[in-house]
């Protein structure tokens, strides 16, 4: 029976698309640094390769023998440096095991905006990934998703006190989308046998503006939550508050200008698909671990 590798199981959306793929009775094989992480995966019949995303060596052994693959390129620790060159150094990686071995069809998440090479910050280690997977004679799908609902995780502890931090305007509105919507897209994409590389661009059922994260957690907490907006240029600042590098923190305040200014947009945006998963559903999940 064809194998299905899934990288990135123990995060947002690899354990999704693993999870989906066994549901529908396929052979998987899926990937972390840590087996004793993996244990729920053995015990729900996957293989677990014992895989660093940066090591070649690790990747051609993951890849081998199998039908297709689920890629991502993990977030890096906060402190980082040098962070689009660690990144250049996992997507080496993909690319040398990809080539090197016989799988079918890979999907790579990509992020909504990798069409631009420059003013996205952290999206731009995925415009490299783009370019240097498109050079591989096996198919690649680029599934960018737009901003993860699961982002608002970490305002939550202070919205239950009444207010929603955000740094964009309360009202204003961009695509996002939950990562078990996400996995679930990758998972059947995976299934599918491309004949040459292709974009898939994911949303979520509809654009939602701070206002309206603030409106649904009122509702959900039964407790009046309002949106605390805080100037966009104080982002950097912010993210070195919370211990990032001052390159990662400037990363992250080219991404949030890049949503405000409209410039992190879709490269296609009459056939950008829509998940079904509503706003309330993912954040109701997310109170609940809380
Ligand atoms: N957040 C957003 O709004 C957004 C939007 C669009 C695209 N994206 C992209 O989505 C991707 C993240 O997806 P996700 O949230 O599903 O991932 P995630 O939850 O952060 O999980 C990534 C996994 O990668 C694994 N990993 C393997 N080798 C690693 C290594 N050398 N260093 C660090 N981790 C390693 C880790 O698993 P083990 O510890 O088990 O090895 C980790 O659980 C990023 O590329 C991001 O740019 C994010």
């Amino acid at each position: 029976m064809a194998e299905y590798v899934v990288a990135g199981v123990t995060g947002h959306t690899g354990s999704v698309v693993a999870q989906t793929l066994l549901d529908s009775g396929r052979k998987v094989r899926v990937l972390t640094r840590d087996p004793h992480k993996a244990e729920r995966w053995k015990k729900r019949g996957a293989h677990v390769g014992q895989t660093d995303l940066s090591s070649p060596h690790d990747l051609l052994n993951a890849l081998r023998g199998t039908e297709a693959a689920y890629f991502l390129l993990p977030p890096y620790p906060p402190n980082t440096t040098s962070v689009r060159g660690k990144a250049k150094k996992m997507i080496d990686a993909m690319v040398q095991a990809i080539g090197g071995t016989d799988v079918k069809h890979v999907v790579f998440l990509s992020s909504i905006g990798a069409q631009h090479a420059d003013g996205t910050g952290p999206v731009l280690s995925l415009h490299d990934a783009e370019q240097e997977l498109k050079t591989l004679k096996t198919p690649v799908t680029f599934l960018r998703a737009c901003y993860f609902m699961e982002n608002w995780a970490p305002a939550l502890p202070d919205a239950k006190e009444g207010l929603l931090n955000t740094f964009l305007p309360a009202e204003l509105k961009w695509a996002q989308v939950a990562a078990h919507d996400i996995g679930q897209t990758a998972a059947h994409l995976l299934l599918e046998h491309p004949k040459q590389h292709r974009v898939v661009e994911l949303a979520g059922p509809e654009d939602v503006s701070p206002a309206d994260v603030a409106r649904v957690l009122s509702k959900l907490l039964e407790t009046e939550v309002e949106p605390l907006v805080e100037p966009l240029d104080q982002v950097a600042e912010a993210f070195t508050g919370m211990g990032f590098s001052p390159e990662y923190a400037a990363m992250y305040q080219h991404l949030y200008e890049a949503i405000a200014s409209g410039r992190l947009r879709w490269e296609h945006p009459e056939s950008v698909v829509r998940g079904k998963d509503t706003l309330e559903q993912a954040l109701a999940a997310m109170l609940a671990k809380l």
